[in-house]
């Protein structure tokens, strides 16, 4: 079974659409939805905001569904100048950008556990269902809707991905994320707690953010928008085509 997590319902409503024999089960404030999608079997669950959200909503999934792996999708701030809205980060690695126990332990570095930068368990099937989205984007996403955030190509870059308690939006925020952290794609507020939890338990664990806004002072705007309108058919035009 594949444990699919997102932060928000707008990020999985239209895969949700395409979940066969859906069973709905309540655990610890969220509903995990049960299914096949194209035979295989799978497990989708909104984590809400943050860090200890997400740690949550991976730790009950592993513990009450035995997922083989966990995959989370949903959308992030561009922290590298090469990525647009509408661009695609395939994660290699999450660091916590707010985890900092110094002169204890070093800056970044997640106390007890020894490292700072979680690798993720690259997969080669995932990563050519994201290509090939990124390849036919325009049979999954209307050009209206792509011209609305000017979406003409899309990239799909591989690189590591920054989490922490705080919406990026402000230039400190910003410049901190890019100038004390290694090679930092884009910004968000779950992906590394799920990392973690999943190297705790020892779950292959990827996942894909799709840039939603460039961390400035115009994300509290493009953000909501985007979520709404694109993300959530981008994890059904990838995850869809993953369990085929
Ligand atoms: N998710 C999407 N955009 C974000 C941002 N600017 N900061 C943190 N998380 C995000």
């Amino acid at each position: 079974m594949i444990g699919i997590i997102s932060a928000m319902h707008d990020e999985l409503a239209e895969l949700l659409l395409v979940l066969k024999n859906k069973k709905t089960t309540i655990l610890g404030n969220r509903e995990y939805f049960t299914g096949t999608i194209h035979q295989q079997s799978v497990v989708i669950v909104f984590s809400k905001w943050g860090k200890v959200a997400a740690a949550i909503t991976t730790t009950e999934l592993i513990r009450s569904f035995n997922p083989t792996e966990i995959i989370f999708t949903g959308v992030a701030g561009a922290i590298h100048h090469q990525l647009a809205i509408g661009d695609i980060v395939y994660g290699t690695s999450l660091v916590q950008h707010d985890v900092d126990a110094s002169p204890l332990f070093p800056k970044y570095e997640i106390p007890l556990l020894g490292v700072s930068y979680l690798k993720t368990n690259e997969n080669n099937k995932l990563y050519q269902a994201v290509a090939r989205f990124t390849n036919h984007y325009f049979d999954f996403i209307a050009k209206e809707e792509a011209n609305e955030f000017n979406i003409k190509t899309l990239k799909l870059i591989k690189g590591t991905i920054a989490s922490g308690d705080e919406f990026i939006s402000e230039q400190r925020s910003f410049d901190k994320i890019k100038h004390e952290l290694d090679n930092v794609q884009c910004v968000e507020m779950e992906g590394a707690a799920v990392a973690q939890v999943c190297y705790e338990y020892n779950i292959p664990f990827n996942i894909i953010r799709i840039i939603s806004d460039k961390a400035d002072d115009s994300a509290p705007i493009d953000f909501p928008v985007f979520t709404k309108k694109i993300a959530s058919k981008y994890a059904k035009g990838i995850l869809e085509n993953y369990c085929s």
